[in-house]
């Protein structure tokens, strides 16, 4: 079963990524084989193929992946050929309190990802995609979907009527838009761009602010809701957007810290956490339950993913490039 595949060389780089097979073996006891149809970019993938965090020894890249189980091993009963599947960012983190530190068990990072067409895998590294779901929506659930459901569903409990800051238009970020809206709260949304804020509103954003615009757009924030704050930021931005993030926070407010698009390190306002009584949760994407759980909502509410741009598997740099540009709204997939 020899089909194609991406790899990046030890240290990773974009000159170093090459198109080569891949051989699928059958599947044993407890493992599926999936013809893989479909991957979608996050920033962790742009930092192991571009070398930022390249891999120790040659790796298939990225960590998502979605597409047809082909053969079952003895011993399924939840998966069965032909079911459309999506795969889970910790294939040993199943369930309960997050147990897994760091990327050494990941598809794309620790372990060969999902940039080829076929894998055979445990079958508990893969969930069943959502109803009616292209194998490219389906793939944007893994890490994107999976974090903003979690942060949001997951380590707090969103309510009907809770308010939720949401930082630009990236993958994590609009998924927590749409979460938080069909959990019935309001939402503020930021972006550097007045068309993407124009694309945020008819997305349900209740509120929007350019933060180049609005540097002090945690004030902003206050104002918009009656000097109280928000009862949940979804904080992607990192050193540079923190101190902004607790000024929007209400008292006892919950951040996710999520993302690092500033930098890796900084000053943390630590008086302003103590005083405001903030909870500072740090998030790495969540279990195969909580996607179980964010498929069944899926399922049950009909919600599409927001996907950019398609590329092709042998054009995964330039979609990386794309992403570099920061032009998108939303997912940017690969498709194979
Ligand atoms: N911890 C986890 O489990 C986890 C999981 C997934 C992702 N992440 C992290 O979360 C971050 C976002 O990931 P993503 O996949 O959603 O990225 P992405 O799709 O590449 O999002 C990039 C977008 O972020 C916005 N942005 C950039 N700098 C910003 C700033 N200073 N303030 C506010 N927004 C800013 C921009 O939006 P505008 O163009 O609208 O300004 C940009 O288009 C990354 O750091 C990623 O590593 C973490």
């Amino acid at each position: 079963m020899s089909s194609k595949a991406i790899y990046v060389q030890p240290g990773g780089g974009y000159q170093n990524v090459q198109v080569g097979t891949w051989e699928a073996a059958a599947p044993q006891a407890g493992e599926i084989t999936v013809r893989l149809h479909a991957s979608s970019l996050n920033y962790h993938d742009f930092a192991v193929v571009s070398g930022m965090w390249g891999p120790s020894e040659r790796r298939i890249p990225m960590a998502d992946g979605a597409g047809e189980v082909i053969a079952v091993g003895a011993g399924v009963s939840e998966f069965k050929v032909g079911d459309a599947v999506v795969s889970t960012f910790f294939p040993d983190w199943l369930d309960g309190q997050a147990l897994v530190e760091g990327f050494a068990s990941v598809p794309g990072d620790g372990i060969d990802g999902y940039a080829r067409e076929q894998v055979t895998a445990r079958a508990t590294a893969f969930t069943l995609a959502p109803k009616g779901y292209s194998h490219a929506e389906a793939a944007t659930l893994t890490t994107a979907g999976l974090t903003a459901w979690r942060a949001l569903m997951g380590d707090d409990h969103l309510k009907p009527g809770d308010s939720v800051l949401v930082q630009g238009t990236g993958g994590v970020s609009i998924f927590a838009l749409q979460f938080a809206k069909l959990a019935g709260a309001t939402v503020i949304a930021t972006s550097s761009s007045e068309a993407k804020l124009e694309r945020l509103k008819a997305l349900g954003a209740d509120h929007v602010i350019n933060y180049r615009s609005t540097p002090a757009w945690g004030e902003k924030v206050r104002e918009l809701t009656d000097n109280r704050g928000v009862d949940h930021v979804i904080e992607v931005g990192g050193p540079a957007t923190l101190e902004q993030s607790m000024i929007a926070a209400r008292i006892g407010g919950h951040v996710s810290l999520i993302g690092i698009l500033t930098g890796v390190a900084g000053q943390l306002p630590l008086v302003q956490a103590l005083v405001r009584q903030i909870r500072l949760q740090g998030v790495l994407v969540g279990s195969r339950a909580q996607q179980q759980a964010m498929v069944r909502a899926i399922d049950a509410n009909g919600l599409r993913p927001v996907v950019d741009k398609h590329f092709e598997l042998e054009q995964i740099v330039e979609a990386f490039q794309y992403q570099e540009s920061n032009r998108h709204f939303g997912k940017i997939c690969l498709t194979y």
